[in-house]
């Protein structure tokens, strides 16, 4: 097992802490039982084009080789230390970044280390069924590789409890293993990573915009006053890039299909294609689930979170200020049937801030899709972000009902036209109805425009995935 161990590529001298060594060679197995029991089904012995972290170097950070999943070198990185880092937002500001966890702050970043490490599994598992029925070659590639990835999120986390948090962080490191997407006894903790992902839709949806709270998470964490968890993180999030890629050009595509069909006078349902009504209604439900991920608009813990240096701000650095003392934020909150303004303390409102972000990020992507369409020769039809108080089920929006433009309504008109905004069961069957496999090198799926580029400077039509015995 100590050989096994040696295979695994990190920058944080595995091989010089012995206790460390154990835990992990405890772990792996464990890993990668986890890995065949609920990772990608039915494709384990492929040779998948994929990339590797091997170094944390320009040259090393992605090398692309032929790779049966189970033997990929899941590995240890955390961004290069910098110096001497300083805390950079909060009560503590400018003092001396921590190495190891101050013992009074022990508790909430376990519990942030393990919430955010709990979703990289999750979504291995909601999405394990769709290599099945991908929709080319170059598809299939993609999500392995995002799979893959998140795996190897994963064991950087677990790396961190390990390491950290003793005997209590090898508890949780077992328990990141024992949950299951979905499972009624042992579900995951974040809800939105419950839900099964059964269609190439929802995956390149998730990708967009659930994936896309993870990069805005992350990018909080990378600001961290615990050093360990900002290099973390800062990794991570070179990976995380490709992700979102996946999502917002998966989607692009399935625009693109749609808006050629349609510019040419044809239906896209006639024609083996999503129709744009159910792909805003895809984007609404995705797009709203990802808001709750960020947490209510006012919040005593994100407020603790900052105060205590443990959770920044996006970019902190290119913030005025840093404490966040004498500033507040202002909401605007349903109340007796009505939306009232509201002024909070700034750092109550920090998960209202980072959401900001994260919907000018998604705002952005919305406006490529819609050139899409017009570059296409769609005149006049467009997709649209809805509001950030449109089917909320955390904060204070959550206790009314709202349009997608954001305006309250009453219960009874929003059950009535929810079939307009929501994804409906007939969206779901017809959608799951055009996925089939697409396997064949160069083809791709009736509903989907080819990508225009093909990964690491290959052909489209390159054949990333190749069957076992090729
Ligand atoms: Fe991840
Ligand atoms: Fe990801």
């Amino acid at each position: 097992m100590a050989q096994a161990l040696e295979s695994i590529p990190n920058n944080v001298d595995l091989s010089g802490d012995r206790r460390l060594q154990r835990a992990l060679e405890q772990w792996q197995p464990n890993f990668l039982s986890w890995w065949r029991e609920v990772g990608p089904e039915g494709f384990q012995a492929h040779q998948i084009y994929l990339r590797t972290a091997v170094s944390v170097e320009p040259d090393g950070w992605a090398t692309f080789d032929y790779v049966r999943m189970p033997e990929y070198r899941w590995g240890i990185f955390l961004a290069p230390k910098g110096g001497e880092r300083k805390i950079g937002f909060g009560d503590n500001y400018g003092e001396p970044a921590w190495d190891e966890v101050p013992g009074e702050h022990r508790n909430a970043l376990r519990r942030i280390i393990v919430t955010q490490a709990d979703t990289e599994p999750a979504s291995v598992e909601q999405q394990r069924l769709l290599g099945g029925v991908a929709p080319s070659l170059y598809d299939l590639r993609n999500i392995f590789q995002v799979n893959v990835e998140e795996g190897r999120h994963l064991w950087a986390m677990v790396y961190l409890l390990h390491r950290h948090f003793g005997r209590d962080g090898r508890e949780e490191a077992e328990e990141l293993l024992a949950r299951r997407s979905g499972s009624s006894d042992k579900p995951r903790i974040l809800n939105a990573f419950n839900e099964p992902i059964d269609d190439w839709l929802s995956f390149f949806m998730f990708a967009m915009f659930t994936d896309r709270d993870g990069k805005y998470q992350l990018s909080a964490l990378a600001e961290s006053g615990f050093d360990p968890l900002a290099r973390t993180t800062r990794f991570m999030l070179t990976e995380e890039a490709h992700h979102l890629f996946v999502g917002e050009m998966g989607v692009d595509r399935v625009v693109q299909r749609t808006a050629e069909l349609m510019a040419q006078g044809k239906d896209p349902r006639q024609n083996g294609a999503v129709p744009l009504d159910v792909i805003q209604r895809y984007l609404n439900q995705w797009f709203t689930l990802s808001l709750d991920l960020f947490g209510g608009e006012v919040s005593s813990n994100a407020a603790d979170f900052f105060a205590a240096g443990l959770k920044g701000r996006f970019r902190e650095d290119d913030q005025p200020e840093h404490k966040a003392l004498s500033e507040t934020y202002r909401l605007e909150v349903p109340e007796n049937g009505a939306l009232v303004a509201q002024e909070v303390p700034l750092r109550n409102a920090m998960n209202e801030v980072l959401r900001d972000e994260y919907v000018k990020d998604c705002q952005r992507a919305v406006d490529r899709w819609n050139k899409t369409l017009q570059r296409s020769g769609v005149n006049g039809l467009s997709l649209r972000l809805p509001s950030r108080r449109f089917h909320r089920g955390v904060g204070p929006c959550a206790t009314a009902t709202f349009d997608p433009e954001g305006r309250l309504i009453s219960e009874a008109d929003y059950e009535a036209r929810k079939g307009e905004w929501l994804i409906t069961e007939r969206d779901r069957a017809y959608v799951k109805a055009l996925m089939h496999p697409v396997h064949e090198r160069g083809k791709v799926a009736s509903w989907i425009a080819p990508p225009n580029k093909g990964i690491n400077g290959m052909p489209v039509g390159y054949e990333y995935v190749k069957p076992p015995d090729a």
